[in-house]
C-alpha cells in the first residue's frame, strides 16, 4: 500500500480528507469520555487507535500519496493522532484513579474493629475427671477397659453374685430392657466390668473402667437417672485389703489434693467381702469445721464403696479363689464434682449450658 502511487484508489484517498479526519478524532475521543472502567477503554482504544482504525488506515495512506501532498497530510494526521493519544492517556489516568480510589474503599480494613466471637467449646468435667483418673491408673500399671451400658443381667447381678430375690433387681431400681424376658438391663454400675475383665484378661488383673451407669431415680438436686462411675479391680496372688487402702488414699490425694485421704466403713455388697463404704476427706474444711456446709460438719464425704472381691464371684469367672485374691472399688464421678465445685444442683452437669463446663472444665 505504501508503494509507488500507481494503484490510485479513491476510498483510500476519501480516508484522508480533513473532515474524515476530525470526525475519526471526535469519534475516538467521545468513545473515550464514554468508557466508564478500564475494560471499556480498552476496546473503545482498540477500536478508534488499534491497527485497523480509521486514523492508523490514514496514517498508512500517506505513503501513497504524492510527495507534495505528504507533508500536509502528515502534519494533519500526526495531529489527530497526538489529540487521540492524549485523550486517551487523559481517561486512562482518570479511570485507574478512579478504580484506585473504589478498591480503597471497598477492600479497606478496619484494624481497630473488635473480631467475631466464636464462642469455644468446653471440656465436660465428668470428662476430664474421669481421664485424671484414667491417666492416674494407668500411671500405677493398670489397663483401662470399657463395658456396655446396655448389660446383660448376668453380668450386671448373677456375675457378682446378687441374690434371685435381692432388692437392687426389681424394677423400681433398675431400668429394664424390653422385652421383659430379654435378659438386658441398663447397667446399674460399672461392677459388671470386674466379671468381664476377669473373663477377658484372667489374673493377674489391674483394670480400671470409668463410665455411665443408670438407676430409676426422679431427677433432683442430688440424684440423676444417668450418672458416671469409676470402677476398679485388682486380683492377683498375695491382695490384701491393705493395698485397697493404699490405692484409694493415693487416688483421693491425687485427685484432690495432699492430705485428702479415705476412711473405711463396714458395709454390704454382694460381689464383695468383707465390704466397706468409702468416705473422703472433706476437701473443704478437712475435717476441721463444725458448720462446714460440704460435709455437714463430720469432715467426711460418702464417695464409694469397695471390698475384697468376693470368692463367689472370682469362682464364677472361673479363678481359683485360693490362689487369687483381690479388692475393687467403686464411686461415683459426678457427686465428687457437686462436693469439689461447692454446686449446690446436680442438675447443672446435664444441661449441657457451655458456660457451667466453661467454669470447671478445665480444673476440677
Ligand atoms: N458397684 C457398687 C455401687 O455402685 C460400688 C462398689 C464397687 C462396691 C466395687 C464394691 C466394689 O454402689
Amino acid at each position: 500500500m505504501s508503494g509507488p502511487n500507481t494503484s490510485y484508489d479513491p476510498v483510500e484517498v476519501a480516508a484522508l480528507d480533513p473532515a474524515a479526519v476530525e470526525q475519526a478524532v471526535d469519534e475516538a475521543l467521545a468513545a473515550f469520555a464514554a468508557a466508564t472502567t478500564l475494560e471499556e477503554l480498552k476496546a473503545a482504544r482498540t477500536a478508534h487507535q488499534g491497527d485497523k482504525s480509521a486514523l492508523s488506515l490514514a496514517n498508512r495512506e500517506i505513503g501513497a500519496l504524492p510527495p507534495s501532498a505528504k507533508a500536509e497530510a502528515g502534519k494533519r494526521v500526526g495531529a489527530a493522532r497526538g489529540r487521540v493519544k492524549a485523550a486517551l492517556e487523559e481517561r486512562q489516568a482518570q479511570l485507574e484513579a478512579d478504580r484506585d480510589a473504589r478498591i480503597l474503599v471497598e477492600e479497606a480494613v478496619d484494624v481497630t474493629m473488635v473480631p467475631g466471637r466464636r464462642p469455644l467449646g468446653r471440656r465436660h468435667p465428668v470428662d476430664l475427671m474421669g481421664e485424671r483418673v484414667a491417666d492416674l491408673l494407668v500411671g500405677m500399671g493398670w489397663e483401662i477397659a470399657e463395658g456396655p451400658e446396655v448389660e446383660a443381667e448376668w453380668f450386671n447381678f448373677d456375675a457378682l453374685n446378687f441374690d434371685a430375690d435381692h432388692p437392687a433387681r426389681q424394677m423400681q431400681d433398675t431400668f429394664y430392657i424390653a422385652p421383659q424376658d430379654s435378659g438386658l438391663v441398663l447397667r446399674t454400675h460399672t461392677s459388671p466390668v470386674q466379671a468381664r475383665s476377669l473373663l477377658e484378661r484372667g489374673v493377674p488383673l489391674y483394670v480400671g473402667c470409668i463410665g455411665r451407669v443408670y438407676r430409676t431415680d426422679d431427677l433432683d438436686a442430688t440424684h440423676m437417672p444417668a450418672f458416671h462411675q469409676i470402677e476398679g479391680i485388682a486380683v492377683d496372688k498375695g491382695i490384701t485389703m491393705a493395698h485397697l487402702k493404699g490405692t484409694l488414699d493415693r487416688m483421693a490425694t491425687e485427685l484432690f489434693g495432699e492430705g485428702i485421704t479415705t476412711r473405711l466403713r463396714p458395709s454390704f455388697f454382694p460381689f464383695t467381702e468383707p465390704s466397706a463404704e468409702m468416705d473422703l476427706r472433706c476437701f473443704v474444711c478437712r475435717g476441721t469445721d463444725p458448720d462446714c456446709r460440704s460435709c455437714s460438719g463430720t469432715g467426711w464425704i460418702e464417695w464409694g464403696g469397695c471390698g475384697m472381691v468376693n470368692r463367689n464371684v472370682l469362682s464364677a469367672c472361673g479363678i481359683d479363689p485360693d490362689v487369687y485374691t483381690g479388692f475393687a472399688f467403686g464411686m461415683g464421678i459426678d457427686r465428687a464434682l457437686q462436693f469439689r465445685t461447692g454446686q449446690s444442683d446436680m442438675r447443672e452437669l446435664i444441661e449441657g449450658d457451655v458456660r457451667f463446663d466453661a467454669q470447671f472444665g478445665m480444673e476440677i
